[in-house]
């Protein structure tokens, strides 16, 4: 039980994002992505019970917050991307892992939009990016990024890595079958500006915990004095 369970993040708060942003089109019609969650719940599951303190901002989700976690629920990426900005204030470590929507409508309809014509265009504008935000800060905590893709996966997780200006870049090839998006199962490839290390296919609560640790490496392997 968790009495055997080492401390190793004692003294450390956790600030994670996770799930999908809904971007309102009208009152009852919304623009997101294929996020469940599963794998920020598990990395916010993984940080409690290795002592850290946790706050989880979450997009809509179906399921249940781990016991423990201070948890704020959001809608929007313009949601998600306030509540980061005043809650990273006292995080030691921010992983961002929430599929954020990159763009948002720009003129939501106040009223439900009436079937007309054969087609019809929405408008998209640009979210602000929250990690690359939080990046920006003087005084920033150490940043964990990750990157779902579908092809050429370590130069992209790279190139994220270093334009966003992360400590870390966690990766998964989301076009493999068994693995990503509503899967159970996870296998992440991460990377930091000189090193790359593979955790192998499984449970994403086996991948959290193993993710957790190396983090907590790397951050210790940055603030030892
Ligand atoms: O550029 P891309 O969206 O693929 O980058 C993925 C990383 O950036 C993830 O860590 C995701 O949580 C974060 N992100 C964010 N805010 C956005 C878009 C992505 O924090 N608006």
């Amino acid at each position: 039980s968790d009495f055997f369970v080492e401390k190793h993040l004692a003294g450390q708060h956790w600030l994670i994002t996770a799930g999908p942003t809904r971007e309102a089109i009208d009152p009852v019609r919304y623009i997101s992505n294929h996020s469940s969650g599963k794998m920020g719940y598990a990395i916010a599951h993984a940080a409690l019970r290795a002592g850290a303190k946790v706050t989880l901002i979450s997009g809509p989700v179906t399921i249940t917050p781990p016991v423990g976690c201070h948890i704020i629920n959001v809608e929007s990426a313009a949601e998600m991307h306030q509540q980061a900005l005043e809650h990273v204030k006292e995080a030691t470590t921010f992983v961002a892992c929430a599929a954020v929507a990159d763009y948002r409508v720009a003129n939501v309809a106040q009223e439900k939009i009436k079937k007309s014509n054969d087609a019809m265009q929405l408008d998209l504008i640009k979210n602000h990016d929250i990690v690359a935000d939080i990046a920006q800060l003087a005084d920033k905590p150490f940043i964990v990024g990750f990157a779902a893709e579908t092809q050429n996966v370590e130069q992209y997780a790279r190139g994220k890595l270093m334009r966003k200006n992360l400590d870390l870049i966690a990766a998964n090839d989301v076009a493999k079958a068994g693995q990503g998006f509503n899967s159970d199962d996870n296998a992440l490839t991460l990377f930091s500006a000189v090193d790359k290390t593979e955790i192998p296919l499984a449970s994403k609560h086996i991948v959290a915990k193993k993710l957790v640790s190396l983090i907590n490496e790397h951050y210790q392997q940055r603030y030892r004095t």
